[in-house]
């Protein structure tokens, strides 16, 4: 009998968790498509010579401890991503929070076949004490 008991608990904890997950995965989504999208595209194919995609972008995967500090400050100079050049500068969006931050990295780093890390609130603080 208690064997089952643990296995009901178990069951219980991992919906929770799996609803966790998904749910952080749709915020990401949603501030994606609030501060993101309207340049980066919705399927983040980016604009011809203009926006870097963030599908399949070698950038996004090379730059992993730097994103906090593109999306919160902004990036401008030249940037190299898959091969073509882009030197448009992009705005920070500093009123987002160190949580949002990481849902919308886990978010881009996994999404249109991405591959990318995790973070969380922590590696993003930690990241952002190296902004240049
Ligand atoms: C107003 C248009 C605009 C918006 C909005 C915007 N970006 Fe960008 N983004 C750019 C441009 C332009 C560059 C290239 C900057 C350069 O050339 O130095 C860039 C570069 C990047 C890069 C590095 C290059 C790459 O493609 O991997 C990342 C990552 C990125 N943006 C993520 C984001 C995220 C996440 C958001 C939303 C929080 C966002 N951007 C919102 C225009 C935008």
């Amino acid at each position: 009998m208690r064997q089952y008991l643990l296995l009901i608990i178990l069951f219980f904890i991992s919906i929770v968790f799996l609803t966790d997950c998904k749910n952080s995965f749709s915020d990401g989504k949603y501030l994606y498509e609030t501060h993101c999208q309207s340049c980066h595209m919705p399927d983040g194919i980016g604009l011809r010579g203009l926006i870097p995609p963030l599908a399949g972008s070698d950038y996004l995967k090379n730059n992993y401890e730097k994103l906090p500090c593109i999306i919160l400050l902004g990036v401008e100079g030249e940037m190299i991503v898959n091969g073509k050049t882009y030197n448009q500068p992009m705005a920070g969006i500093p009123e987002l929070g160190t949580m949002d931050v990481a849902l919308l990295i886990n978010y881009i780093n996994h999404q249109w076949g991405n591959d990318g890390k995790y973070t969380d609130f922590r590696e993003v603080e930690a990241n952002l004490q190296k902004c240049e």
